[in-house]
């Protein structure tokens, strides 16, 4: 799935990107070597990055 559209950015890449180390969306938008433009798909970008990092999920 597309996350953001402006940058074809992925959620698989994403993912993959916190794997390695990447602890917010805008480090792993700068690993890609891209930034954000319209911001739309910050909020999604965020929800995923800490879904994929277990010690950033909110408490149960
Ligand atoms: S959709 Fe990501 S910057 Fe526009």
């Amino acid at each position: 799935m597309f996350v953001c559209i402006c940058n074809a950015l992925r959620e698989r890449q994403l993912r993959e990107l916190v794997r390695d180390g990447v602890r917010c969306e805008r480090e792993a938008y700068a690993r890609l070597g891209c930034r954000p433009r319209c911001g739309l798909c910050l909020p999604i970008a965020r929800r995923i990055v800490r879904e994929a990092e277990p010690a950033f999920a909110p408490p149960a």
